[in-house]
């Protein structure tokens, strides 16, 4: 019977395995999950490389250690088997930023556009949506847009704007933004470099424009990750949540991360949304079989052309 307690003393990491086994169950983590659920995962990575581990699985359960969207992108993939969050209140304010009837409402005063949609939205804005792109191909989905056709790009502003500059080309943003990338401090960056002259300062896309203007890179998590190892750097100053510092320093014994700061020089690095999830909610939802999220057949139906188009376009 499903309680809410574990029994004092018991191995979460022993008994995750041998439900993990009962189940034939895949478990998949994003970098910005606290290190015990990375080290428990099956694969770990950035949204795009979680969509294309969802889809190509042959488990009979996804556990997924992320946010809603992303498990909701793995069973708008899987019908048919269950996709369980271990919190079902692990949301994203980025995804929240955008209700499906106001982007309805902005699309259809938008006639004519090519609607791209970043991932972390809800199924119902993926289904209003022409492509879904990640911050590791948002630059290479607009470039597949033919030039001159206009383009609505939600809900990230911040990426969107980053990826004007990038491909030159004009579109109408959404006006989201996700609330841990923008509390990163200009100001906070510009002391930390000084004080580590030697250091690189590696950022997400999803930061504002006045932070990405101080960094040596962007990228998504996986493209920041692989930046660390292939870098001749020692030092960086890591401008992204800061779950990802696990795999960086594991990679990379020896080099030094430090993990930027908000203006106050608070733990905003870390995505509330996220960390709700732990190794305790992990085994629980493992035992109990819930929560499942699941995505009723239209929307799916809907949501999954604009998916399956993403992943036609980001195969090498
Ligand atoms: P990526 O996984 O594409 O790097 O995006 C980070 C993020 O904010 C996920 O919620
Ligand atoms: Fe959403 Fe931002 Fe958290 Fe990513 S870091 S899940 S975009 S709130």
């Amino acid at each position: 019977m499903a309680t809410d307690t574990v029994a004092p003393g018991l191995d979460l990491f022993a008994e995750i395995a041998r439900l993990k086994t009962q189940m034939n169950a895949v478990i998949l983590a994003h970098y910005y999950q606290e290190p015990d659920l990375q080290d428990i995962a099956d694969v770990i990575g950035d949204s795009l490389a979680l969509a294309q581990a969802a889809a190509r699985t042959r488990a009979d359960a996804i556990v997924f250690c992320g946010v809603h969207f992303m498990a909701e992108t793995a069973a708008i993939l899987n019908p048919g088997i269950p996709v369980l969050l271990p919190d079902l209140d692990a949301g994203c304010s980025l995804a929240d930023s955008c209700p499906a009837p106001a982007f309805r409402r902005f699309i259809e005063a938008h006639p004519g556009h090519t609607v791209i949609s970043y991932i972390n939205c809800s199924a119902a804005v993926k289904a209003l949506s022409d492509i879904i792109c990640t911050s590791s191909n948002a630059e290479r989905i607009v470039r597949s847009v033919p030039e001159g056709r206009p383009i609505i790009f939600a809900p990230d502003q911040q990426l969107g704007r980053y990826v004007i500059k990038q491909t030159g080309r004009d579109m109408v943003l959404w006006p989201g933004a996700c609330s841990v990338h923008v509390t990163f401090s200009e100001r906070q960056i510009i002391r930390l470099k000084a004080e580590h002259p030697e250091a690189l300062v590696i950022a997400h896309p999803e930061c504002e424009e006045q932070v990405l203007r101080l960094a040596d890179h962007i990228g998504s998590t996986t493209a920041l990750l692989k930046f660390t190892t292939t870098s001749p750097a020692r030092t960086f100053i890591v401008v992204t949540e800061s779950g990802i510092l696990h795999q960086m320093k594991k990679a990379n014994p020896g080099k030094t991360f430090i993990p930027a700061p908000s203006e106050n020089g608070c733990s905003c690095n870390e995505c509330p949304y996220m960390r709700l999830n732990t190794l305790e909610k992990v085994y629980r939802c493992m035992r109990d079989g819930r929560p499942v999220v699941s995505v009723s057949d239209d929307l799916r139906v809907r949501a999954r052309v604009p998916l399956d188009r993403m992943l036609e376009l980001s195969r090498n």
